[in-house]
């Protein structure tokens, strides 16, 4: 076997056997296939796609360049994932509402890149707060509290690291059969039985419609059934941001405030709904009888409580959260509904301000971000306040011209939040 005849096989639309691919993953993750070599063939997978079988061995060689948690010292829990999109804080509230639900929340999560957020950036942004546990102290606290949220080892599917960072800078991100395998492989190393995930569809996504989102949630529905895991996956809007704020600390405050009640918004509305089929899931109930409970311990402030004894247990203050020091505030140019907020130029400016990283080693300003004062379908007058930035930078004029707002006269009828359920 060499790697040119396997290029040139996936190139011509010809389908791997098992042990091909095999020896990709293996001699790739030994340094005997090259990143030059890598990219061309990952640009040839992208183009041809590849068979159910094919991604079947992928996942699993994948899976098998490193480490698998075994969770048996803490019992059944509920994983979440979610592909990625503007304003996404959902685990952080999802999590802790789970577990006040009685549901056990074991969750590894990963940075941001590009334009969409990570977990472990805006748990950062809470001071002190702990994101690297051992796997001792990571057990102790999910047996503890129910609930745990930390940073992916180094050793969890290193081969996805590898060739994640190489799709990121080649144009091979948006594949159906990469991401499947990328996102699985993770999922099924991370130990968890039950699984639900967050497909997102739209201008902020990774996945732009509901076709390829349709594909995707199928082929990770069939990649979890031939690895004994049950996985319900919910297609969900990504045209617009989730909830008002964008920003890592800026989004800890969205945190607290939906959790303590204080909010209706997309962002709260797609918690419960996701809260409802990991409840579901973990408690074996129906999705109406999850739902009651998960709106009651909203209400009850079971959530809340939840959620300050899980900073609190990683060493976290809410108390001090950074809001960076110059303020801008975006004004309407026109009078009338507000009918689109593009949420991918929201996110490439939140980067701009300093929120997010073009590059892994990039530094973030934690208090850095967007604030959303207006939101879809609003009726907006000539110079209101649209949006204001937060940000350590001093800005050029230039960028109040970001086109990611569309106000028209004629009201613009609301698009769905949830499209699908994929079981
Ligand atoms: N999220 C992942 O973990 N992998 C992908 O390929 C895309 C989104």
């Amino acid at each position: 076997m060499n790697i040119i005849e396997l290029i040139n096989k996936k190139r011509l639309g010809l389908i791997f056997s098992d042990k091909e691919i095999k020896y990709i993953i293996d001699n790739y993750m030994n340094g005997n296939i090259k990143d030059y070599q890598m990219s061309s063939l990952l640009m040839a997978i992208a183009i041809k796609g590849m068979t159910d079988n094919e991604i079947f061995s992928l996942t699993k060689y994948m899976l098998n360049s490193g480490e698998k948690l075994d969770l048996k010292e803490i019992g059944e829990v509920v994983d979440k994932h979610s592909t990625g999109g503007v304003g996404d804080k959902t685990t952080l509230i999802i999590a802790p509402i789970v577990a006040s639900c009685g549901v056990k929340v074991a969750k590894m999560s990963g940075r941001g890149l590009g334009h969409t957020g990570g977990t472990i950036d805006k748990l950062e942004s809470i001071p002190n707060f702990k994101v690297k546990l051992t796997k001792e102290e990571f057990f102790k606290e999910v047996n503890d509290i129910g609930l745990a949220i930390v940073s992916q080892t180094d050793n969890l599917v290193p081969a996805d690291k590898k060739i994640y960072a190489l799709r990121d800078v080649t144009g091979t991100v948006e594949s159906t059969a990469l991401i499947a395998s990328s996102i699985m492989s993770k999922k099924i190393a991370s130990g968890a039985k039950k699984l639900v995930i967050d497909v997102k569809v739209g201008t902020g996504a990774l996945i732009k419609n509901i076709e390829e989102a349709t594909k995707l949630a199928k082929l990770m529905n069939k990649i979890g059934e031939k690895n004994n895991i049950k996985v319900i996956c919910i297609l969900t809007n990504m045209n617009t941001p989730l909830g008002s704020n964008i920003g890592n600390a800026l989004e800890i405050k969205e945190v607290i405030d939906i959790l303590h009640n204080k909010k209706e918004n997309n962002l709260k509305e797609l918690c419960i709904e996701l809260s409802s089929h990991m409840v579901s899931l973990g408690l074996e109930i129906s999705y109406e009888e999850a739902k009651d409970k998960v709106i009651e311990n909203i209400n009850n402030d079971k959530a809340y409580n939840k959620f300050l004894e899980f900073v609190k247990y990683q060493n976290g203050d809410i108390n001090n959260l950074k809001e960076s020091k110059n303020k801008y505030e975006i004004k309407s140019p026109k009078e009338g509904y507000l009918n689109e907020i593009n949420a991918l130029e929201l996110g490439k400016l939140s980067m701009e301000l300093g929120a997010g990283r073009e590059n892994l080693e990039d530094s973030l300003d934690y208090g850095a971000g967007i604030i959303l004062n207006k939101t879809l379908g609003d009726y907006i007058k000539r110079g209101e306040v649209l949006m204001t930035l937060y940000t350590e930078k001093n800005l050029k004029a230039s960028i109040m011209n970001t086109p990611i707002f569309t106000i028209n006269k004629e009201k613009k009828e609301k698009e769905p939040l949830i499209y699908k359920i994929i079981k």
